[in-house]
């Protein structure tokens, strides 16, 4: 038998329903575009100068597989304090933005054939990495039925003697919502129960609006014994929402040392290390004012009123309120369309450009999501389009 050329794996892999709709409206060159999911500003300056000054200072060499040792410090230091318990360096590996955050996640507690159980809709990263590594996705549906939120008993249901972890993303991308404290507890409990790990990508945990927002490091799990905390998790977080840096690929991962020590070896044979003088900024990022993530959140939260607004006016759309991120969850199932031929028809009659629900998994069939990090402007024309869509149906 012959060997085929590229493998199974890369063969199989899942194509981008995002990316697809990406590269069609590049066709529309002059399309309003509401698929971003990054904020529309710079980098403060801050951040920046501390990055350029690193660079003069020649902070150009390899650097520590798991982050310079200033980087993993003042990430402990917020997230001690955030927290509420005592995270030290040791529990903190730095990444190449929460993407490579997620591969060491998976990678240190996934073998093939294990299942991992991931929420449809979700980030379709999720399942791309799962298939990387040879484990079997195991959707489980969030609706509206559930307020958009992930649910224990449904996390419990999907539970199988080869579940080896559970990724849950509060706040939410698509979803824009924020999971409640009695579900994280519960989850915690599960995985104590059965063994598993909990993975927490929690990269919009700042760009929470106006509801209490817990992190699954946070929680106790309802069977634990008095004083124990909860250690069968990995918090995902990220320079690249809170202080609009996406392209600088600052990500990190905090957990217990044995889940941490063996991702520095794999580091090593992937990337070797980030740039240290990105992590130079990045130390500058949370050392630094917070007062322009403050200004960005408020004005995110700013332009989801106009949202909210403007798609509940709209003949057969509607949008629960999103607590958290910067992505409008638009329930457009009474147009009858489906959510991909409407997202073509949008962009091509209406030079409207948005991701269809259905790249979130089939569960996001009859939605689509829009950004809103964007201004007030390119907010309204976006939907007078939609309007115009709706008339002319
Ligand atoms: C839910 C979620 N996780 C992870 C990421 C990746 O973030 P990073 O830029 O840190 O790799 C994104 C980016 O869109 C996201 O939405």
């Amino acid at each position: 038998m012959t060997k085929s050329r590229i493998s199974p794996m890369a063969a199989s892999y899942p194509a981008s329903d995002i990316r697809k709709m990406f590269n069609l409206a590049l066709d529309f060159p002059d399309a309003v575009k509401l698929t971003v999911g990054e904020p529309d500003f710079t980098t403060p300056e801050h951040i920046k100068a501390a990055g350029i000054r690193a660079i003069e200072n020649d902070n150009t060499r390899y650097v520590a597989n798991a982050g310079i040792p200033e980087l993993r410090s003042a990430i402990a230091g917020k997230y001690s304090a955030r927290w509420n318990r005592s995270i030290t360096p040791e529990n903190v590996m730095v990444s190449f933005g929460a993407m490579e955050a997620l591969t060491f996640a998976l990678d240190v507690t996934v073998a093939p054939g294990d299942e991992v159980i991931i929420p449809d809709p979700s980030f379709p990263n999720y399942m791309g990495q799962v298939h990387r590594l040879g484990g079997v996705a195991v959707s489980v549906r969030v609706t509206e039925n559930n307020d958009l939120k992930l649910r224990a008993e449904d996390v419990r249901a999907a539970i199988t003697d080869k579940t080896a972890a559970v990724i849950i993303n509060s706040p939410s991308n698509p979803l824009g919502s924020v999971m409640d404290r009695a579900d994280l507890e519960q989850i915690a409990a599960l995985a104590d129960e059965h063994g598993f790990t909990v993975i927490s990508d929690e990269v919009y945990d700042e760009m929470v609006f106006d509801v209490e927002y817990t992190s699954i490091a946070e929680v106790k799990p309802s069977t634990a014994e008095v004083g124990a905390e909860f250690d069968r998790f990995l918090a995902i977080g990220s320079f690249s929402k809170t202080y609009a840096m996406t392209g600088w690929r600052c990500g990190f991962v905090i957990g217990s040392q044995d889940f941490i020590a063996p991702m520095a070896l794999l580091q090593e044979g992937l990337t070797s290390s980030l740039p240290g003088f990105v992590q130079e900024a990045a130390v500058a990022a949370i050392e630094g004012p917070q007062t322009a993530v403050e200004e960005m959140v408020a004005s995110y939260a700013r332009r989801r009123e106009l949202m909210v607004e403007r798609i509940n006016a709209i003949e057969g759309l509607s949008l629960l309120r999103p607590a958290a991120t910067f992505y409008a969850w638009v329930n457009v199932s009474e147009w009858g369309l489906s959510s991909w031929e409407l997202a073509t028809r949008l962009l091509e009659d209406h030079n409207l450009a948005t991701i269809p629900g259905s790249a979130f998994g089939p569960a996001g069939e009859g939605y689509l999501r829009l950004t809103f990090a964007v201004s007030d402007e390119t907010i309204n024309t976006a939907c007078d389009r939609l309007e115009a869509f709706a008339a002319g149906r």
